[in-house]
């Protein structure tokens, strides 16, 4: 079973900065990766229909023997990892946004986050704003059309550019300090935040704190792969594999998949 691979899904190629991390981490891990890009973005649907694809996500990698579950998109697990728990007897690692660390660390006592719709609306981010951000103002921005445009190979565009701008204007106006990135695609934003912003503002996201609890969750589980070989590492899309790859770098294929 430790042999088993690890199976992380995202409603597209943003998760692959999550399995970079978890890669790193655990380099003799095998690893499959489903991008579900043929029904992204996931922030504009239904909390039940987002549970419908997480569900179906889940059964293809389970189908794989995956031993782990890493719901690698903000959407998913704040609308359906509960469900997947309840339903599907493997362990479930999720990523949600990192409001605790930036409302601990925040001087102006104001945080910016963006993430999508269906992750700022839903109870678990709800419940976790009240409970470690209640002090301080969170400035909530609805990142609409970031993730469509990342699926169409679209990071570095001037409609890209134009977008962050308008964005991050109400943030900045209200003095963050902090800028919680809450959706896994938007780390491929990096470089162009970086640009953007004033050196005071930090950004915050939490790809790493998911693969230290992917690796721990495996420990507990006696699932580490003891074995010292080079990984598997299978990427599979049902979009289109060539922006997964220029997303992935070092000459990874990503394979098309009729799902
Ligand atoms: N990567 C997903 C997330 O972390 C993107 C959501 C979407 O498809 O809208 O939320």
């Amino acid at each position: 079973m430790s042999k088993h691979p690890i199976g992380i899904f995202d409603s597209g190629v943003g998760g692959t900065s999550i399995w970079k991390e978890i890669h790193q981490l655990l380099p003799y891990e095998n690893t499959i990766y489903l991008a579900d890009s043929a029904n992204a973005p996931y922030g504009i649907k239904s909390k039940q229909t987002i549970i419908d694809l997480s569900v179906k996500n889940t059964q293809f990698l389970l189908e794989k023997n995956s031993k782990l579950i890493v719901v690698a998109c903000n959407t998913a697990t704040t609308n359906a990892i509960d469900y997947l728990r309840q339903t599907f007897d493997v362990p479930f690692i999720g990523i949600e946004p990192a409001i605790k660390p930036a409302a601990l660390q925040t001087k102006t006592q104001t945080v910016g986050i963006l993430a999508t719709k269906g992750t700022l609306s839903s109870s678990l981010f709800s419940k976790t704003s009240t409970l470690f951000a209640s002090n301080i103002k969170v400035v909530e921005q609805i990142g609409d059309g970031i993730v469509e445009l990342i699926e169409q190979g679209k990071l570095y565009s001037n409609e890209m550019v134009s977008l962050l701008k308008l964005y991050l204007k109400p943030m900045l106006d209200a003095n963050i300090d902090y800028l919680v990135l809450g959706c896994t695609h938007y780390r491929y934003l990096m470089p162009l935040l970086l640009d953007l912003l004033p050196k005071h503002v930090k950004i915050i996201d939490s790809g790493e704190a998911v693969a230290r609890q992917t690796k721990a969750v495996l420990e507990q589980h006696q699932l580490l792969n003891s074995l010292k070989v080079k990984a598997q590492l299978h990427f599979f899309t049902n979009g289109n594999p060539e922006v997964m790859e220029s997303l992935l770098e070092n000459n990874y294929k990503v394979d098309f998949l009729n799902f």
